[in-house]
């Protein structure tokens, strides 16, 4: 049921260096892609089906294609390497246990798009990936993998490890392109796209972490052993994130349309006495979903025909003891600390959002909060000027949905149900479980 690519030799404890990647064939698929036409690099990880991993699944070998070719413009190849996602938990270990399988990505992938210069912009506060990153370049520049004649084959490239400061908002695209270039980190209007106009004006590839680490295996596998993995429209392998009460959290490579029972089966399942209640497919910006559906096939199509998105699979799993009002409280929290302030509809609602789940959650709410509270989210879904504001609404519209009457429970005892002092000054019994955290 596993299909271990990109973690396949994670527990090699040399994999990281580049004597320990390239005694399991690194570089042999960079090698392959420079003496192929760019434009073939390009049509074969379009074949593939590889759709980026960073949550929206835009098919990567078509977003390469959109680069202009022959504008005599410099092009650039940007790996987002911000994860910032409550929950988002697979960049990180993917780069610090293997970074050189991101670099020769980064090789082939800028290769294809003609780019001569490549930016990972990485979190700042993870400070020991930096550390591996610079490392894995400067090895690379020493063989002759990367600089003025890469591989000894007259392409040149050069590839800059950028530490961001630690903003969610700059892993959005358009403004981790103006962090990049030395700005406030804020969303650009669309259009036009990054394609033609994004790092310096000049036509521009952001892709994800994992989106690009997946590109030395396509070319080195080819299309159809890709495709063989994974569903019609969702192919390939893909790391699932598993946190929260689950026995063994961690890091499940597995073909997309796996289902969360089969993973939860996998990693031991919810931890001992205790059910699923709630869980994120992709990461707090994507509708929470209850153990109703453990059985939707974990894909870009299916998860959306259950009212959420697959996003970036971070599969964070609460049990029975979670206040789910505590949990939207917290993720909301985290969207006002980080709404950019562009914007009036994320701006103003993500802070009034939080004081009203605050007086909810403390079981000072009224019905009317809760209307205000859908009534709000109204407001800022589809009208806020990036994701960050749609995402913010996620959990809350979700979360009334499925669990109103534990909103509800919250007002008529006059506190939360799951506060263990709560639920002996209140009268009537807290739900099963409530107490053991
Ligand atoms: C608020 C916000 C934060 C985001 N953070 C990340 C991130 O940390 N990493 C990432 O790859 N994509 C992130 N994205 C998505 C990027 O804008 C972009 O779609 C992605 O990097 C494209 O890569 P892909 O095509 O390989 O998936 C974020 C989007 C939004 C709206
Ligand atoms: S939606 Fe929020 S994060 Fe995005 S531009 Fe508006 S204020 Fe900034």
């Amino acid at each position: 049921m596993l299909t271990p690519v990109l973690s396949r030799h994670w527990d090699d404890p040399q994999i990281h260096t580049i004597d320990g990647y390239e005694s399991h064939d690194g570089y042999l698929a960079a090698r392959k892609a420079l003496a192929m036409d760019p434009d073939a690099v390009i049509q074969l990880v379009k074949d593939s089906g590889l759709r980026g991993r960073g949550g929206a699944g835009f098919p990567t070998g078509m977003k390469w294609g959109f680069i202009p070719q022959g504008d005599g413009k410099p092009h650039y190849l940007v790996v987002n390497a911000d994860e910032s996602e409550p929950g988002t938990c697979k960049d990180v270990p993917l780069m610090l246990a293997n970074p050189h399988v991101l670099l020769e990505g980064v090789i082939i992938a800028s290769y294809a798009i003609r780019a001569k210069h490549a930016f990972i912009y990485v979190r700042g506060e993870v400070a020991h990936v930096i550390r591996r990153l610079n490392q894995a370049v400067k090895d690379a520049y020493a063989k002759g993998y990367l600089g003025a004649d890469a591989f000894g084959t007259g392409y040149g490239l050069d590839v800059i490890v950028h530490a961001g400061a630690g903003a969610y908002i700059c892993g959005e695209e358009t403004a981790l392109l103006d962090s990049l270039e030395g700005y406030r980190g804020q969303p650009r209007l669309r259009p036009p796209f990054p394609a033609t106009h994004g790092l310096y004006a000049s036509p521009t590839v952001v892709n994800n972490v994992e989106s690009i680490a997946s590109v030395p295996a396509i070319v080195l596998g080819g299309a159809e052993w890709f495709g063989s993995m994974g569903t019609e429209k969702s192919k390939g392998f893909t790391l699932y994130s598993l946190s929260g009460h689950v026995k063994n959290p961690g890091q499940y490579e597995a073909p997309l349309g796996i289902t969360l029972r089969q993973l939860l089966d996998l990693a031991g399942g919810m931890r001992d006495g205790h059910q699923l209640k709630f869980w994120t497919p992709g990461g707090s910006s994507t509708p929470i979903l209850t153990d109703a559906h453990l059985d939707v096939p974990l894909d870009y199509e299916a998860v959306v025909t259950a009212g959420s998105m697959l996003g970036t699979k971070a599969l964070q799993c609460f049990d029975d003891t979670t206040c789910v009002v505590r949990a939207v409280l917290r993720w909301t929290e985290f969207y006002a600390h980080e709404s950019c302030g562009k914007c009036t509809p994320c701006r103003e609602g993500t802070y009034w959002m939080v004081q009203i789940l605050e007086r909810l959650e403390k079981g000072e709410g009224t019905e009317e909060d809760l209307t205000t509270l859908l009534d709000t989210c109204d407001n800022i879904f589809g009208r806020s000027f990036c994701a960050l504001g749609d995402g913010a609404t996620s959990p809350i519209v979700s979360g009334i949905q499925l669990f109103r009457e534990e909103f509800v429970a919250h007002m008529t005892q006059g506190g939360c149900p799951f506060d263990p002092i709560a639920s002996t000054v209140f009268a009537s019994a807290p739900p099963a479980g409530v107490g053991a955290r």
